[in-house]
């Protein structure tokens, strides 16, 4: 059995989540590619916090976040805390320690993805955010994987939950947009700045990713035209409703030539619209490629686990390059099959 040493950063939502999904499948990992997981340290705002996790071994909190990125024993750091400025020092800290690193933080990946990237790459170690687009729908490897050779000539999508769960609750159950927010809160969709749900940041930053990856593109978030939900009133959606149309939350980015022509903002869409039935935290990216055509990708886009699903997907991936590095060729890969293998159980 082959022990990997794990460090995170954050035990809110996600990071629960992480632990609980690791937990279930500590048995599965163990028989299929025989390593266990170790998790060492996380670090917390506040480590004395009584705290409801779904996690049998044993694990040391510990308030300064250096104590991970630094620590020689730890190989993989998961950074689920948020912000930009600490999320950067720590995730920069732990790729200079010779740690691979996976991030939820897509704020960290839209504006310091290229510089982190670089990083990684300098420090021979992996760099991978499957979690900070879509939550749990796959949508960075479709991207980066999938359609490596594709040429992909938009993208259209919903990409943020809380606004999406928000503007259909307040359609679908006439609840005010407070009640739906405070619901979303509750839920674990929102940021811990909701502002940035609402007034679409977070979508631009999702659009800025997917459009790194689809089109090679940097977008200048400064100048993306951006509007959020958060002026939409229940007697526009009930309007809307009365014409037949939806109103939800959508990012649009079409490449023409050369130029790339993005948008942040509510739209209307017709009930024949792929986007019209993606309700509540789903969200969907429907992306239109010259040979595979319009393909769409959807799934819950928030929340504890299906976020953790993806965080999972991705510390097996770095776990399959650790294991192939350590046994060189002789070591036959099915880590990239176990999560198939888990579904179809
Ligand atoms: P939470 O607010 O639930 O959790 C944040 C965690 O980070 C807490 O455990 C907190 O400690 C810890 N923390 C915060 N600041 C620091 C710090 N300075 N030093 C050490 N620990 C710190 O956030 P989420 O789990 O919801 O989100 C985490 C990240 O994942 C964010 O980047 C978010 O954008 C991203 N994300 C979230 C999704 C979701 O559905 N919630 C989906 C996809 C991505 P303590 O517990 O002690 O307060
Ligand atoms: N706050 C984000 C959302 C979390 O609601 O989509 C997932 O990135």
């Amino acid at each position: 059995m082959t022990t990997i040493s794990v460090g995170m950063l954050g035990c809110g939502t996600v990071g629960t989540g992480v632990l609980t999904l690791l937990n279930r499948a500590t048995n599965q990992i163990a028989e299929s590619i025989k390593v266990h997981f170790n998790v060492k340290k996380i670090a917390v705002s506040h480590p004395d916090k009584k705290r409801n996790l779904h996690w049998d071994e044993d694990v040391q909190f510990t308030g300064e976040i250096e104590n991970v990125t630094t620590d020689p024993s730890i190989q993989i750091v998961i950074e689920v805390m948020g912000t930009v400025d600490q999320a950067y020092h720590a995730v920069c800290q732990a790729i200079n320690h010779g740690k691979s690193v996976i991030t939820a933080n897509k704020e960290l990946i839209a504006l310091k993805g290229p510089q982190l990237t670089k990083l990684a790459r300098q420090n021979h170690v992996d760099l991978y955010y499957e979690a900070s687009v879509g939550g749990g729908i796959p949508i960075l490897r479709v991207l980066s994987d999938s359609l490596i050779t594709d040429q992909i000539t938009g993208l259209t999508g919903i990409v943020n939950g809380t606004s999406n769960y928000v503007l259909s609750a307040m359609k679908d159950e006439r609840s005010s947009y407070a009640d739906s927010l405070k619901r979303a809160q509750k839920l674990g969709y929102a940021e811990a700045n909701p502002i940035n749900d609402l007034s679409g940041f977070d979508s631009a930053y999702k659009l800025a990713i997917l459009s790194q990856l689809a089109f090679g593109h940097t977008i200048n978030l400064k100048q993306l035209e951006r509007t959020g939900i958060d002026k939409i009133t229940l007697d526009e959606l009930s309007g809307a409703a009365h014409w037949g149309l939806t109103i939800k939350p959508a990012i649009v980015a079409r490449k023409k030539e050369h130029t790339l022509y993005t948008l942040v903002a509510p739209v209307a869409v017709t009930k024949q619209h792929p986007l019209a039935n993606v309700s509540g935290v789903e969200n969907s990216v429907l992306v239109t490629s010259t040979a595979l055509g319009t393909t769409s990708y959807t799934g819950a886009g928030a929340g504890s686990e299906p976020t953790a699903n993806s965080i999972m997907s991705d510390l097996l991936t770095i776990t399959h390059h650790i294991l192939t590095e350590q046994c060189g060729s002789s070591y036959n890969a099915p880590s990239t099959h176990i999560s198939e293998y888990s579904l179809l159980k």
